[in-house]
């Protein structure tokens, strides 16, 4: 896991978006994996500035986006499939349908999780995959108890999440309790994954996906099975860290690598 501490949530979108400008430059029909939520919305404002400058363009890409509220339609305002269109869709030149979120009005969800399985799977897998970071260390929404080779699946939100997300819903609205969500294994089989934390309230779920054991209490700690994987914090995401200086090091040492092998 390569982890990198920068100083504040504009640095780690910035550079998120360019390890995703990147990866579409280096292949144009690249397979995005999406988040929702507050963290990717800077990173999604980048690459919407990126393709305004001609830097990238989306338009041989496809994206699967890791969950949605189970009863609400991709027209809902709450809904997920909403989010992206608002928030990144609609300002790039992704094919429509070339982005590829679950169903959740599906009449036989069930069927509709096992269909999304396939359509990743048609689609070549993911290259590179999106993670946000729940309080409670849950990434999509496998919550705590997920199983850690879990598929695409419905899972209840515990009252934690409920809670947390409480703040994108009208007092007087229907919340769901129920999504649908790529698995743990579902999204350890992306080539390659981000993840991207920021802000002090999430420096416990930070250092018990980096520090702690590889267990379902804390379901993002299965990201340390992952060959090629990128944490990115902010100083207050990462406050919490033991081994802090430790992982600092690291990343001046690669840096230079990287430096001394461009200069020969
Ligand atoms: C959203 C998702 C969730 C969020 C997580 C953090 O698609 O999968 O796991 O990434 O709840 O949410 P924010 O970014 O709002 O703190």
């Amino acid at each position: 896991m390569q982890i990198v501490i920068l100083a504040d949530a504009t640095a780690v979108a910035a550079y998120g978006a360019k390890l995703f400008i990147r990866q579409l430059q280096q292949k144009a029909d690249s397979v995005l994996g999406l988040a929702t939520g507050s963290t990717p919305v800077a990173l999604y404002q980048q690459l919407i500035l990126a393709y305004q400058q001609a830097q990238v363009s989306f338009a041989r890409a496809k994206s699967f986006n890791l969950d949605e509220y189970l009863g609400l339609a991709g027209s809902h305002v709450q809904s997920y499939r909403y989010f992206m269109q608002q928030q990144l869709f609609q300002h790039i030149d992704m094919l429509p349908e070339h982005t590829f979120v679950p169903d959740g009005s599906a009449a036989d969800p069930f069927a509709a999780c096992q269909q999304y399985e396939q359509q990743i799977a048609a689609a070549g897998g993911i290259d590179l995959q999106l993670l946000g970071l729940g309080r409670n260390g849950h990434i999509g929404f496998n919550e705590p108890s997920s199983g850690l080779r879990s598929r695409t699946r419905i899972k209840t939100l515990t009252a934690a999440t409920i809670n947390d997300n409480a703040r994108f819903f009208a007092a007087d609205e229907y919340q769901p309790h129920l999504a649908i969500t790529m698995g743990i294994g579902t999204i350890l089989d992306a080539r390659s994954l981000l993840l991207l934390a920021t802000g002090a309230a999430k420096a416990d779920a930070v250092k018990a996906m980096i520090e702690g054991p590889l267990c379902s209490a804390c379901p993002a700690s299965a990201i340390q099975l992952h060959q090629q994987a990128v944490v990115v914090l902010d100083e207050a995401a990462a406050s919490k860290l033991a081994d802090i200086e430790f992982y600092r090091h690291i990343e001046r040492e690669n840096l230079a690598l990287l430096q001394r092998l461009a200069s020969k």
